[in-house]
């Protein structure tokens, strides 16, 4: 099992500073933690702090936010957090408490989560800009009565800030970039992702329950020492597979069936996200294999393409070519393959995109597009790469040995300026490989 993973402190301090660095003089800033969520009754979903607001403190605690702004020399910062209390503590679990918090965090200063509409009116006031998230309800709402508080005490001499401007944006971009401590831990999620893939593997047999495998999956993670997963497991038998975010997980794996793996973990908050389609009793039939490898040729193409430089659209572009030509070589579609791909039409067969962003969030944040443009992919981002081919079992006018087949590969992969890496690749992907392991029954 691997050693509970942190971050440097220093790499939340310059994440701080870059971040004050782009904001107009005379900025604030204002980050929220996560609220907790109600499951059901007085019973919480598990807890997860915000993305945002962890970036920039590695801070995982409920009840507590950032303030920052800009001075003559440089910006401060105030965190404010839940102060110790023994008996909530007995009841709920550890705080860091306020006066640990400074030097823990590394931030100038530390107080109270009570005092927070105090600080927000102090720390806004006659300030030029506030920067939050304008996406999030719950602080839109902070900042709203803190802007009404402060125009009551206008004749005092309060005075409103000019503008509230989002924070995403600027956040998104700097996220999309991975530092090198970054990828050391999207590495390790990808590893360990790939490990529980494999345990996964060799679990599978016709009867087993698709939460089963699931189970498998779940308990090999926790076994390498990740918090939690980093998204609901998707596992797929059969016709199941054509179903995208298949979340119920409750058929028995058949015989002769392929299931669909779609799970990964976190590691220090940063996600793998693995898909594997493999055989429930061990062997492709000869149909599921020629899919399954038209698949791995697209996902393959796609990866090729991947280096500092190349517009985003050309890993789609890649597998689109490839998955289209295929099907049409199978007799699946017909035509002439540059003319079906202009009018899409491989789309019944592979409807999503090729992959997204992945980072701290499965679906990582970070435009696609910019000036109406696919961006350049660039040295230290992470994108999944994803192509499937999903052949419902109620498809007309296909040959029935095609029917009910399901494929999806998807592996994690950095750019580099040299070209790419991929996360993902310690778990099996071959037909020949996937079939030896899985003769080894766990
Ligand atoms: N796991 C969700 C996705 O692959 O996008
Ligand atoms: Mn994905
Ligand atoms: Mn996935």
């Amino acid at each position: 099992m691997s050693q509970v993973p942190v971050l440097p402190k220093c790499e939340y301090v310059a994440r701080r500073q870059k971040l004050m660095h782009q904001l107009p003089i005379g900025a604030c800033v204002f980050v929220s933690a996560a609220s907790p969520q109600i499951r059901n009754g007085d019973v919480n979903h598990a807890y997860r702090q915000d993305s945002y607001f962890y970036y920039l403190t590695g801070f995982s605690e409920p009840g507590a936010a950032l303030l920052m702004r800009q001075t003559d020399t440089g910006f401060e910062s105030l965190i404010l957090c839940r102060k110790k209390d023994a008996l909530q503590e007995v009841w709920h679990g550890r705080r860091l408490g306020v006066e640990a918090a400074p030097h823990a965090l590394q931030v100038d200063a530390a107080k109270d989560i009570g005092e927070l509409e105090e600080c927000l009116d102090a720390w806004t006031d006659g300030v030029s800009h506030v920067y939050a998230a304008q996406a999030r309800d719950d602080i839109r709402q902070l900042l709203d009565a803190s802007a009404k508080r402060l125009r009551s005490k206008a004749r005092k001499g309060a005075q409103v800030p000019e503008f509230y401007a989002d924070l995403d944006a600027i956040l998104n971009e700097m996220r999309l970039y991975k530092s090198a401590a970054e990828v050391a831990l999207m590495r390790q999620a990808g590893d360990m992702s790939a490990r529980a893939h494999r345990r996964l593997m060799q679990a599978s047999k016709p009867g087993v329950m698709e939460y089963q495998l699931a189970a498998e999956f779940a308990h090999a993670c926790s076994m390498e020492g990740s918090a939690r997963l980093a998204y609901g497991s998707i596992v797929a038998g059969g016709d199941n597979a054509c179903i995208l975010h298949y979340e119920d997980n409750n058929q028995t794996l058949q015989d002769g069936d392929l299931v669909l793996i779609d799970a990964g973990c976190e590691w220090d908050y940063y996600a793998a996200d693995i898909t594997r389609t493999i055989p429930v009793n061990g062997r492709f039939s000869e149909p599921q294999k020629v899919i399954y490898n038209l698949v791995l040729q697209a996902l393959e193409a796609a990866i090729a393409v991947v280096k500092d430089g190349v517009p985003v659209n050309a890993m789609q572009d890649a597998a689109v070519q490839v998955i289209t030509q295929g099907l049409v070589d199978l007799g699946i579609l017909h035509g002439e393959v540059e003319k079906l791909i202009k009018d899409e039409a491989y789309k019944p067969f592979y409807l999503h995109g090729v992959g997204h962003w992945l980072g701290m969030d499965v679906h990582d944040v970070g435009n696609y597009k910019v000036d109406g443009q696919w961006r350049p992919l660039r040295d230290g981002m992470v994108t999944t790469i994803e192509p499937g081919i999903y052949i419902a079992a109620d498809t007309p006018d296909v040959d029935p040995q095609w029917l009910g087949i399901g494929v999806r590969i998807e592996d994690n992969i950095l750019v580099t300026a040299a070209g790419h890496e991929n996360l993902t690749r310690q778990a099996p992907v071959t037909v020949a490989a996937i079939e030896a392991l899985m003769k080894e029954q766990v």
